[in-house]
């Protein structure tokens, strides 16, 4: 949830690590820091509270120089956001700094050893045991033998103190007496070592690498890296020599620039007809009737034989695995569960070798989803990633996939990804059903509607200066109700979330029917209800739930389909969308809930893309 820079190379690394952190910033934002080693072997260190641009305007003041150092951006977990919690943290001699992605959960009984044999602290921090681990074994007498290089005694003090910790990290190390090395290391937290002409940049996102160089190490769990001026060298932990391979990072500087966009969350619901458009090509060709996801070709048998479907996520991905049971059970026939990922573990779910387990995950790095996905491999399912960051944890540790290709996500509220991942789980039906029993002339209507989604969604896209006058006047209410039958209910819950997580107005996503259980007790002129409300089969279902609302004094927006006159009968405004099959229906209603939720936020002057207390990928439990 944090992120991490380092560089080492022949520039000056403090611009190099305040402009990756900008780049990082959507990760955590409450304080950050940054320490530099210069040519006198000094190790210097600035910190500060609040946003990177704090960080930079401190650092302007009196700069660090030198060509290797460490950056921290922090979403704070143990210790409140003060400048004594960011990182780095030194050990108590003040020569090794370290930052730190993840939890260290035996920090508290490690702190008490440590200040047993004469460490001193001064954070509220959990990584702080980090460097001063090292710094024991670094400093402890007979550790070593003699003549052994002060950057072996760092390597091996590193691999001794990490195995000692026990949770989850991604590091960085530097030393004041080597001061041309950094170590980075990794287990449940990722880094990524981007390797370039002469230079190194470690971070623990690409997006903070890919203007240096598309060349690129993705670091497995367990793993470390050592680099020097002279090269790199990557092992286990324990110090197992690893062949890494260089990756070529997937996206381009483009893709991560705001262009002309105010935000990134508006630049990516605009974007969503071209990434689309992306995620179908290649996938469905309408020519030839058929649908190809190599990603999964080697696995088609167990697809086609399994008898059941688990699918497992968290926020809008789970939004999006709701959706897909509605789909999979129609079109696959194939019966399907969705847990939310922080749950699935602690029940026992019933898994067996037919059992196929989905995990839906932007980033790949959400820890619960990463959790269910090692609990379902343990029982023996075959876990199948819907994923958009390439290379990322999820991705690797699945058996097989799909990626979303619609690009790097940077707005913390999920939007291009939520119907990337509709688009890519429809399309994975579809393989199934054809396989199974459906007819060629069927996928042929799925295929076709399909196809035609992204020119439908640039269509509705058309409507954001209405979206954005008719949202104004209720900006004020503090309560939304969302609601929507069968295939709009993921999409009711999808909408509340939105507007909770960016506008923080209190909203509420549930089936239709269901507000007669309760909360139509809270139904007044003060709540705004918004009905989902496309032509469908549940369609007359949902019009009498309007009928309810309105005769309670409620105030309805509807989301409905294109030519539908009649539905101003029952509600104030309609946003309206093109039709479609059923089954496609929520990757285009979600669209005017998305514009809804920003210009809500907006208006309400609200930090759209970094919204409080939110980091976009959660990697704590
Ligand atoms: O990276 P993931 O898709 O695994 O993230 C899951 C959720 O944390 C994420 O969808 C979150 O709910 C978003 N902020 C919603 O907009």
């Amino acid at each position: 949830m944090c992120g991490i820079v380092a560089y080492l190379g022949d520039k000056q690394a403090e611009g190099i690590l305040v402009e990756g952190l900008k780049r990082l910033e959507y990760r955590g934002y409450d304080s950050s820091g940054a320490a530099v080693c210069n040519a006198d072997g000094q190790l210097n260190l600035v910190r500060s509270v609040g946003r990177i641009s704090n960080l930079a305007e401190k650092l302007d003041k009196g700069h660090l120089s030198g060509t290797a150092g460490i950056a921290h951006t922090r979403w704070a977990t143990h210790g409140a956001p003060v400048e004594k919690n960011a990182h780095p943290h030194l050990d108590h001699t003040g020569k090794i700094a370290v930052v730190h992605n993840g939890i260290i959960e035996n920090f508290g009984s490690l702190k008490k050893w440590l200040i047993s044999k004469g460490a001193t602290f001064h954070s509220d921090t959990d990584t702080e045991v980090i460097p001063n681990l090292i710094s024991h074994f670094y400093h402890k007498e007979g550790q070593f033998e003699s003549g052994t290089t002060n950057a072996k005694k760092l390597e091996m003090a590193t691999r001794l103190a990490l195995t000692e910790l026990v949770g989850t990290y991604g590091i960085t190390v530097i030393c004041s007496e080597s001061p041309d090395m950094i170590i980075a290391a990794r287990k449940g937290s990722p880094l990524v070592l981007g390797v370039g002409d002469g230079e190194y940049i470690i971070s623990s996102d690409a997006a903070a690498i890919v203007n240096h160089t598309s060349r690129a190490i993705y670091l497995g769990d367990n793993e470390m890296a050592v680099v020097t001026r002279d090269g790199y060298i990557t092992s286990t932990i324990d110090n197992i020599p690893v062949a890494s391979k260089v990756e070529k990072i997937e996206y381009t500087l483009d893709e991560i620039e705001l262009a002309n966009y105010k935000h990134y969350m508006e630049k990516e619901i605009f974007e969503q007809p071209d990434k689309i458009r992306a995620c179908l090509s290649g996938r469905i060709d309408l020519n030839e009737g058929s649908i190809k996801l190599g990603g999964v070709m080697d696995h088609a048998r167990e697809l086609v034989q399994a008898r059941k479907l688990n699918i497992t996520a968290c926020g809008t991905a789970w939004h999006a695995g709701l959706v897909a049971e509605y789909i999979m059970e129609e079109l696959a026939m194939l019966p399907t569960e969705v847990d939310y990922a922080s749950e699935f573990r602690y029940r026992n779910p019933i898994i067996d070798q037919n059992t196929l387990q989905v995990v839906i995950s932007q980033s790949g790095e959400t820890i619960d989803t990463l959790a269910a996905l090692r609990e379902a491999k343990n029982r023996g399912a075959l876990c199948i990633g819907v994923v958009n960051a390439v290379g990322s944890t999820i991705a690797r540790e699945t058996d097989c996939g799909v990626y979303l290709h619609v690009g790097p996500e940077i707005g913390v509220a999920s939007t291009k990804a939520f119907t990337g991942q509709v688009t890519v789980l429809t399309m994975l039906a579809l393989f199934i059903a054809r396989r199974r029993h459906m007819s060629q002339q069927k996928l042929h209507t799925y295929l076709d509607a399909l196809n035609r989604i992204p020119d439908q969604m640039a269509k509705i896209l058309e409507q954001n200066d209405y979206i954005r006058q008719t949202v104004e006047p209720y900006c004020d209410k503090e309560n939304w109700l969302f609601l929507g039958r069968g295939y709009q209910f993921p999409v009711a819950l999808e909408g509340a979330l939105k507007l909770k997580e960016i506008s923080y107005i209190h909203a509420e996503g549930m089936p239709a029917a269901e507000m007669k259980h309760g909360p139509i007790a809270l139904i007044t002129k003060e709540m705004p209800v918004v009905f989902i409300v496309p032509k469908c089969s549940q369609y007359d279902k949902i019009v009498s739930n309007m009928e309810e609302v309105r005769a309670r004094g409620g105030r309805i927006l509807a989301v409905a389909t294109e030519g539908d006159e009649d539905i101003k009968k029952y509600a104030e405004h309609v946003f309206y969308v093109p039709d479609t099959l059923e089954e496609l229906q929520p990757l285009l209603t979600v669209l005017p809930l998305q514009m809804l939720a920003y210009h809500a936020a907006v208006i309400r002057g609200h930090d759209v893309d970094k919204p409080r207390n939110l980091a976009k990928s959660v990697t704590v439990e």
